[in-house]
């Protein structure tokens, strides 16, 4: 059986809670937010102290509050500034109106304002008060000018409200304030990190196309945008990137070396001068490429006109990634050549049972199934559901993710096992100046 989707899978979120009377269900949105996989840690307001115990957050967050402006985290770091710099949003809630004037003119008073102005990450407010505070001139404004710095505002809902009295005040339903941290976090591309820098590599991406004739081609229904993701993802985590290109329906970062590859013969080729005698040129290959498995036998010169009907012979295409496997796994036995690690991907339909042998027959370190007959899962979606395998670790199961959020992932995978394998590539792998390729753009 599969897991349920976890929305915020490793995200580290801190919880903002300042001092309204619901701020005893912030107990039960912060378990809603690990239940989506965040790690929470929460900060208070002194008088958010007063509603509910520091207790209960340290136990079942396992992390330290912080409810004290002037107070130092671990190894003397200033708790607030601390927060900010560690997570990768903010969620106040409650927000009372007190909190919200405090935010809206600055002031640095408690815990949640300062870390919220020192951050740079996206911050989530949902407030909770009175009817009559909330309608007020002077709390819309204050909300006006939350929104003006980008924050994201769950607007209360109306019911019957603390005093009794009926108004729209209430704390919104703790899962709209789940869905608006999920939203401000998909809208928000992951921190920046450098931890590919000095690295080289190489994705494919996009389909091939085989010729037919001179306008026909036997092809598929890649876009191109899982390794674009991933040329994205690493090209943002400091590494050089070559993007060997087939038929791609989005953009290629200019920041990226492109060989553009149209036929499978052509992919193989550069794959080829990528991986000389001398040594792999790069520390990591994502095949995610959409290489077509047959092709014309014998394309014609000229094109075929429609009244001479048409009968095709295909023949299969090399697998160029086995044959990528096979090449640098030779050259594991050469002094001071370290083997990369490479990435492959197989698109199932219905079920992962071919999986685990593909990953042996192609020699990859790693292959990445998806169902591409699943929603959200195939050819030219923004999302994608994949399943790790790897040859020394059981399955790892991801939920519904964006492809770049995916890319992340592979990429964070990738880093251990280049740790694992040493230091960063000598000379020979970091330059890709001495390539010979069949075309070069951008
Ligand atoms: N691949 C390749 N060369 C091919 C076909 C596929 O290098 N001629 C690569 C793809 O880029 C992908 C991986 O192999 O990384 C798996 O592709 P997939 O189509 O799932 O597997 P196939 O080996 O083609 O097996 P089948 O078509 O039987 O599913």
């Amino acid at each position: 059986m599969r897991e349920p989707m976890k929305r915020l899978q490793n995200r580290r979120i801190a919880l903002g809670i300042t001092g309204s009377i619901a701020a005893y269900k912030s107990v039960e949105l912060m378990r809603l937010l690990q239940r989506e996989g965040a790690d929470v840690r929460v900060l208070m307001t002194p008088s958010a102290v007063e509603f509910v115990g520091t207790l209960t957050l340290e136990t079942l967050s396992g992390h330290p509050v912080d409810a004290d402006v002037l107070s130092l985290g671990a190894n003397g770091r200033i708790g607030h500034i601390g927060a900010a710099n560690d997570v990768e949003a903010i969620v106040v809630a409650p927000a009372t109106a007190h909190w919200l004037g405090a935010m809206a003119g600055g002031l640095a008073g408690d815990p949640v304002t300062a870390a919220c102005l020192a951050t740079a990450v996206p911050v989530v407010v949902a407030p909770a008060m009175d009817g009559g505070m909330y309608a007020h001139p002077a709390t819309q404004a204050n909300v006006a000018r939350l929104r003006e710095f980008g924050y994201r505002i769950v607007e209360p809902e109306s019911g019957v409200l603390a005093s009794g009295m009926v108004g729209r005040g209430r704390l919104a339903a703790l899962e709209r304030i789940v869905d608006a941290t999920v939203g401000a976090l998909s809208a928000e591309p992951a921190p920046s990190r450098n931890d590919l820098a000095g690295r080289h590599v190489v994705v494919t991406a996009g389909g091939t196309a085989e010729p037919i004739d001179p306008v026909r081609f036997v092809g598929n229904r890649s876009t191109g945008k899982m390794g674009i993701a991933i040329a994205e993802a690493a090209l943002d985590r400091g590494a050089a990137v070559t993007l060997v290109l087939g038929h791609v329906s989005v953009e290629a970062p200019a920041r990226a070396r492109v060989i553009r590859a149209e036929t499978a013969a052509e992919m193989g080729a550069a794959l080829r001068a990528l991986t000389p005698a001398t040594g792999p040129l790069f520390d990591a290959l994502f095949m995610a490429a959409a290489v077509a498995d047959f092709r014309p036998r014998s394309p014609s010169a000229t094109k075929i006109a429609r009244s001479a009907g048409l009968t095709l012979e295909l023949d299969p295409t090399p697998d160029l990634l086995a044959d990528t496997a096979e090449r640098v796994g030779a050259n594991v036995r050469v002094p001071g050549i370290r083997r990369p690690i490479l990435v492959g991907f197989a698109a199932e339909i219905g079920s992962f049972d071919r999986v685990r042998e593909k990953l042996r027959a192609k020699g990859v370190d790693v292959l990445v199934a998806n169902d591409v007959a699943e929603p959200g899962s195939g050819f030219g979606t923004d999302t994608n559901r994949v399943t790790i395998y790897a040859i020394d670790a059981p399955p790892e199961e991801l939920p519904v993710l964006s492809k770049r959020e995916v890319a992340e992932l592979l990429l964070d995978r990738v880093l251990v096992r280049l740790a694992a394998a040493s230091t960063p590539a000598d000379g020979q792998m970091a330059t890709t100046e001495a390539v010979e390729r069949p075309e070069i753009g951008r």
